[in-house]
C-alpha cells in the first residue's frame, strides 16, 4: 500500500524547517526503496508542534512533532509509516487536547486537505454551499447570511448581511467584491492560514458573495509580506477557473463569477478599506472620508463588498448547513465561531478556533498554557496593535465584541499578544504612539500630529520631566485622536495607551535617569 505522508507547507510550519524535513523524509524514502505520496497540507494550527508530519496509517492518520530533519531517519528505522511508536509520536491528531477542544467551522479542512485539490476539497464538504446558493434566489443567500447573525471578522464587527444587503439593493452596472487579505495585526494569522491551507474556502466564500449581491468580479488583497499565500491562492483561482468554479458559468449555472490576486506594497492602513480601495485603484493608500459608504461607491466608485478572508471563508459552512447552525454557537450578539490567534509569549502558540463565549484568562492560561518563559503573565494586548492591554484582573471577560467594548477594549482580528512580567508598559504604551506615527496615512492631524507628540511626551514621563502633568497631557491627546481622528488607526491607537496607564500606573511612575534612557 502507498503511504501518504503530510507534512505542512504552510509559512509557520516552513519557518519551522519543514521544507527541510520534507526533503529528507523525500531522501530516504528513495534510499529505502519505500513508495510513498508526500502532500504538502497547511497547518492545523498548533503551532508549537510544527512542524508536524502526519502519516495515513490503517488506523487513520497519526502525528508526529515537532519533527526535525534529524528525526527522520530514527522516524524510518521506528517504522513510522505503520503509526509506530517514537518519541515524537503524538497519537491522532484529532485527539491532541489543543486541536480536540477546538469547533471548527472555518478552518474544519485546514491542515487535513491539500490545499490544491479540488477533488479533496469537495470530498470535505466543499462546494456544498456554493451549491445551495445557486439553487435560490440571490436575496436569500443574503438573508441566510444575515440570519447567522455573522459579523465583520476583520475588525469592526459589522453585520456581513447587512453590508451584502446594501450592496444588492443598489442599482449599478457592476459590483465587486473585494477581499480584505491585508492582515496586518501583531500576533494575527488566520488570514494567512486559510488562504495557504484551504483556499478554495474563500474562493467559494467569494463566489457566494458575488452571487448574493451581483456582483461579477472579485479581488483578494493580500499584503506582500506573504508570498506563500498569494502564490497558493493564484494556483487555486487557476484551478477553480479550469475546474468551472469560477468564469462564466460558475459550476454550470448562468451566474458569472472571477476573480484574481493584487498584492498590496506593505502599509498597515492599507488594511482600512477605503485606503486599500484607493490601493486596489493604483492610487496612494490614503483613507477616504466616509460617506459615500464603499458598499454603495466603493471600487472604482462602485458598489462593493469589502470583507476580511474570515467572514468571506465562513460563509460556505453558513451557506451548507443553514443560518441556525452558526447563529446556535456564540453569545450574546456575537454568533458563530472566531479563530483566536494566541501569539506572543506563550507555551501553546497557535490557531483556536471555538465558539464565542470563553474567558480570556481560560484562553490565556488553559489553552495558551501560560507563558512561553514559565513566568506570571502580566498584560495580554487584545485585537492587534490598535487593541487594548488586558491585565489578569480582567481575564473573566468573555471573549465577545460587546463585553470586550464595554472594557474599553476590541476583539479586532482576535489575536491575542501575551506578556510576561518583564514587560515595560511604559514602552508598550509608546510604541503604539510610534507606531501609529509611522504608519499614519497623514490626512487628519490629531493622528498624523498627535502621535508624534504622544510620542515625546510618553518620552518626557520617562524622563521623570513633570511626569503628572505630562500624563495629563497624554490623556488630554488620547482623547483628541479618539474623537478626533477620520479612522480607527488614529481612533484607537489610544486604547493601548489609556490601558497601558490605567491597569499599570506603576510602570509610568518616575524612574531613575539611566533606566529611562534605556
Ligand atoms: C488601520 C486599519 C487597519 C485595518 N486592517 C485590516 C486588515 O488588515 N484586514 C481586515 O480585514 N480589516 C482591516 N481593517 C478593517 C477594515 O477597514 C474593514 O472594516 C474590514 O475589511 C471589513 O471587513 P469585515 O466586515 O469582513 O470585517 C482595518 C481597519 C483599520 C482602521
Ligand atoms: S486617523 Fe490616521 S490613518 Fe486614519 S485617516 Fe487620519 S491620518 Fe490617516
Amino acid at each position: 500500500m502507498t503511504r501518504t505522508i503530510y507534512i505542512p507547507g504552510d509559512s509557520g510550519a516552513l519557518a519551522l524547517g519543514a521544507d527541510k524535513v520534507a526533503k529528507a523524509m523525500a531522501a530516504e524514502l528513495q534510499v529505502r526503496g519505500i513508495e510513498a505520496t508526500i502532500v504538502r497540507n497547511g497547518s492545523r494550527g498548533a503551532y508549537f508542534l510544527e512542524p508536524m508530519v502526519e502519516v495515513e496509517t490503517d488506523a487513520g492518520r497519526i502525528a508526529y512533532g515537532p519533527v526535525r530533519p534529524s528525526d527522520v531517519a530514527s522516524l524510518f528505522a521506528a517504522d513510522f509509516l505503520s503509526g509506530a511508536a517514537h518519541p515524537k509520536r503524538l497519537g491522532r491528531p484529532e485527539d491532541l487536547p489543543f486541536l480536540a477542544r477546538q469547533t471548527r467551522l472555518t478552518f474544519a479542512r485546514c491542515g487535513i486537505t491539500d490545499p490544491l485539490s479540488l477533488a479533496d476539497y469537495e470530498a470535505h464538504g466543499g462546494l456544498a454551499g456554493l451549491r445551495k446558493a445557486l439553487a435560490v434566489a440571490p436575496l436569500d443567500v443574503v438573508k441566510t447570511v444575515t440570519e447567522s447573525g455573522l459579523r465583520g471578522r476583520g475588525g469592526a464587527g459589522f453585520p456581513t448581511g447587512i453590508k451584502w444587503q446594501t450592496v444588492h439593493d443598489a442599482k449599478a452596472a457592476n459590483k465587486y467584491i473585494v477581499c480584505n487579505a491585508d492582515e496586518g495585526d501583531s500576533g494575527t494569522f488566520a488570514d494567512r492560514m486559510i488562504m495557504e491551507g484551504d483556499p478554495f474556502v474563500l474562493i467559494e466564500g467569494m463566489a457566494i458573495a458575488g452571487i448574493a449581491v451581483g456582483a461579477t468580479k472579485g479581488y483578494v488583497y493580500i499584503r506582500s509580506e506573504y508570498p506563500h499565500a498569494v502564490s497558493v491562492m493564484r494556483r487555486a483561482i487557476e484551478i477553480a477557473r479550469e475546474a468551472g468554479m469560477l468564469g462564466w458559468n460558475v459550476l454550470g449555472s448562468p451566474n458569472m463569477f472571477d476573480m484574481e490576486v493584487r498584492v498590496g506594497a506593505g502599509a498597515y492602513v492599507c488594511g482600512e478599506e477605503t485606503s486599500l480601495l484607493n490601493s486596489l485603484e493604483g492610487k496612494r493608500g490614503v483613507v477616504r472620508a466616509k460617506p459615500p459608504l464603499p458598499a454603495l461607491q466603493g471600487l472604482f466608485g462602485k458598489p462593493t463588498v469589502v470583507n476580511n478572508v474570515i467572514s468571506l471563508a465562513s460563509v460556505p459552512v453558513i451557506l451548507d448547513k443553514g443560518p441556525a447552525f452558526y447563529r446556535d454557537f456564540g453569545l450574546g450578539r456575537s454568533r458563530g465561531t472566531i479563530p483566536i490567534q494566541i501569539a506572543g509569549n506563550v507555551k501553546y502558540g497557535g490557531l483556536f478556533e471555538a465558539a464565542f463565549g470563553m474567558t480570556l484568562g481560560e484562553i490565556v492560561n488553559d489553552i495558551g498554557g501560560g507563558t512561553a518563559s514559565g513566568r506570571p503573565v502580566k498584560a495580554v494586548q487584545v485585537g492587534g496593535p490598535l487593541g487594548a492591554y488586558f491585565p489578569p484582573s480582567m481575564f473573566d471577560t468573555p471573549f465577545d465584541y460587546e463585553a470586550f467594548a464595554a472594557k474599553d477594549g476590541l476583539i479586532g482580528h482576535a489575536g491575542i499578544t501575551v506578556f510576561d512580567d518583564t514587560a515595560d508598559m511604559l514602552k508598550q504604551a509608546r510604541f503604539a504612539m510610534e507606531f501609529c506615527a509611522i504608519e499614519s496615512c497623514g490626512k487628519c492631524t490629531p493622528c498624523r500630529i498627535g502621535s508624534q507628540r504622544g510620542v515625546e511626551t510618553i518620552d518626557k514621563i520617562a524622563s521623570g520631566i513633570q511626569p503628572e502633568k505630562n500624563l495629563a497631557l497624554v490623556t488630554d491627546l488620547c482623547n483628541t485622536m479618539k474623537f478626533g481622528s477620520l479612522c480607527a488607526l488614529g481612533g484607537f491607537t489610544p486604547y493601548p495607551v489609556m490601558s497601558a496607564i490605567n491597569h499599570f500606573p506603576q510602570d509610568f511612575a518616575p524612574r531613575p535617569v539611566a533606566e529611562a534612557a534605556e
